[in-house]
């Protein structure tokens, strides 16, 4: 079983159980949306690990014409995706590993939701440098996602606080079937990240959004 088995099969019922097991769902998607800036009405957008839609959903609320591709390699996810969208001519698929996927065009925003921390510390920097080289000169990378607190029993500790939250909200069946997939996760720390946003070309860097494990990171080139 690899990464996009798991959400391959979980995709029919993801939607639904998201608000139960993100503490904070909206103020984590909504900053990540709020925290973009562009002159104009119609960005060209790129979402990596695009899943269902999720953030793209919340980004057509501020920008209804905007031009977004989705990028996943699970295409069960994409295709609830496709439903999501199929009156909107402005959106694209792609079913594809956006570590190996290659693009012709420069992009004014390129975002990701609680995809990143899929990746090993290594790809990580790889995807930022590949995806900031992508942006144009002004154009944002957001990243919303599972982060890791260098402090070890801070990581504990946060861990516990956000998984008694999620137990509130879901039964142990649901709860179970969440932690089968942290066993794809590889966190990395929030300033690791911020350093590769700024090594990769962003002249400014920030975390507009954290709550426990989960943070918004931003760069503007
Ligand atoms: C937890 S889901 C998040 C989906 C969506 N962004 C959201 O916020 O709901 C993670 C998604 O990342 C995709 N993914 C993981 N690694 C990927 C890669 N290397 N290339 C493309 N998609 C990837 C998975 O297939 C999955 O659909």
């Amino acid at each position: 079983m690899n990464v996009s088995d798991i959400f391959d099969r979980h995709a029919r019922n993801y939607d639904g159980e998201r608000e139960r097991l993100i503490p904070g769902f909206h103020d984590f998607y909504g900053v990540a949306v709020d925290v973009l800036t562009f002159e104009g009405d119609n960005p060209k957008v790129l979402d990596l690990g695009a899943g269902t839609g999720l953030l793209t959903e919340f980004l057509l609320k501020k920008y209804p014409n905007a031009e977004v591709e989705l990028i996943d390699l699970a295409d069960n996810m994409l295709d609830v995706a496709r439903e999501r969208f199929k009156d909107n001519p402005n959106i694209s698929y792609r079913n594809e590993n956006y570590l190996t996927a290659e693009f012709d065009g420069e992009y004014d925003i390129i975002m990701s939701s609680l995809s990143i921390h899929h990746l090993t510390q290594e790809e990580k920097g790889f995807l930022y440098e590949k995806y900031v080289n992508l942006l144009n000169d002004g154009g944002i990378f957001i990243n919303a996602d599972l982060v890791c607190d260098e402090d070890d029993s801070v990581e504990r500790l946060f861990y516990k606080k956000v998984d008694d939250l999620i137990l509130q909200n879901v039964s142990l069946e649901e709860f179970e079937q969440a932690n089968e997939r942290r066993k794809f996760d590889d966190t990395d720390s929030i300033q690791y990240q911020l350093d590769c946003l700024k090594e990769s070309g962003c002249n400014m860097v920030g975390v507009p959004f954290k709550f426990y494990t989960h943070a918004v990171l931003w760069g503007q080139k």
